[in-house]
């Protein structure tokens, strides 16, 4: 075979060698057989001048465009790979960053616990303190320094949850006024949200356990106009609206004159439906001017000194604003109730 032949069926062969590759390793192998030291066509080049000299130059110039054409060859395939493998990793690897991630179920707050951090951000925006006390109370705070006689229905077992000791669990926020008051001189500003307790049937408005805002104001010439305005600002942040009030007389141990403050219905504008009864207004909280009783009680003298006090109920607000009609879904713990919110 003359090696013009030979040559072209080299440049065959590598062909169809490096048509089959499928990986660098392969190539490289192909890459030794055909242009590496030891390869046919090394030998030829070497070999050049032990040709007969009318064909050398063809053989030479034939050797050198094969073995150009099969690196190129070669090169080409390993273009190839690289890309392929590159696509592999695209496929495997790459994250589409406009894919929504994975919804993880986080909890939130608590309606009331919402309602509690609302109610408190706008009174100490007034001016007034955060105040805390014990949920296990002593009866002389529960009851006895805030003027309520011995004979008060709010001592009867069943309102009062009694520890066997003594002591009970606080059926109200008041106690909160008289530990400020001994721990603080007028002037006194300050509310007390917190947890209370009562010996109760339930039903859809009475529960064993609920939350109510105690609010406090001490200082010369305190009057109910003081009150009014405080309420006042403290119900347009709530629902984001005016809110009209009225007072109507009520009745409390510790507060003399002592007060329901009623608020326009809201459902309604006060034109009457059902939810004021069609009577256009709807109770919100009790109030009223600190009885010198218990001014004296917490170490002020009521000749220089007066107040008004307020008693808030939590639950009740939250009811109003979200229209809830049974509290006891507050410590139902049923999420389908809670993740409303
Ligand atoms: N402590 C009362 C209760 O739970 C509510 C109350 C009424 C609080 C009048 C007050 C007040 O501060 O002035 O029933």
């Amino acid at each position: 075979m003359d090696i013009i032949t030979r040559l072209d069926e080299i440049l065959r062969e590598a062909k169809s060698d490096i048509e089959k590759v499928s990986n660098f390793e392969e190539l490289e192998k192909i890459r030794v057989k055909y242009l590496g030291r030891k390869s046919e066509i090394t030998n030829i080049l070497k070999s050049l001048g032990e040709l007969p000299k009318e064909i050398r130059p063809s053989a030479g110039k034939k050797s050198n465009l094969v073995k150009n054409e099969i690196s190129k060859l070669l090169e080409n395939k390993n273009a190839q790979l690289e890309e392929k493998i590159f696509n592999e990793l695209i496929k495997k690897e790459s994250i589409d960053i406009t894919e929504p991630g994975e919804k993880i179920p986080i909890g939130h707050m608590h309606p009331i616990t919402r309602m509690r951090m609302e109610v408190e951000d706008i009174f100490t925006s007034m001016g007034f303190a955060i105040m805390s006390g014990p949920e296990i109370e002593l009866e002389y705070y529960n009851f006895e320094a805030l003027n309520i006689p011995k004979d008060h229905p709010a001592r009867d077992m069943q309102d009062t949850i009694w520890t066997e000791d003594g002591n009970l669990l606080r059926t109200h926020t008041s106690c909160v006024q008289i530990r400020t008051m001994e721990k603080f001189k007028p002037p006194i500003r300050a509310i007390a949200p917190g947890r209370v307790f009562r010996y109760e049937e339930t039903d859809a408005s009475h529960e064993h356990t609920f939350y109510q805002v105690e609010g406090l104001m001490i200082d010369r010439n305190i009057s109910v106009a003081n009150l009014i305005a405080v309420m006042k600002t403290m119900l347009k942040e709530v629902f984001k609206r005016d809110v009209k009030v009225r007072l109507r007389p009520g009745y409390f141990p510790f507060v003399e004159p002592g007060f329901e403050l009623d608020i326009n219905c809201l459902i309604c504008g006060g034109k009457g439906c059902p939810v004021c009864k069609y009577s256009g207004w709807v109770e919100l909280l009790p109030c009223g001017m600190v009885h010198p009783n218990v001014l004296k009680a917490g170490g002020i003298d009521p000749n220089e000194y007066s107040g008004f006090a307020f008693g808030m109920g939590l639950d009740r607000l939250v009811m109003m604003r979200y229209e809830i009609n049974d509290i006891r879904l507050f410590h139902s713990g049923d999420l389908r109730f809670l993740e409303q919110f």
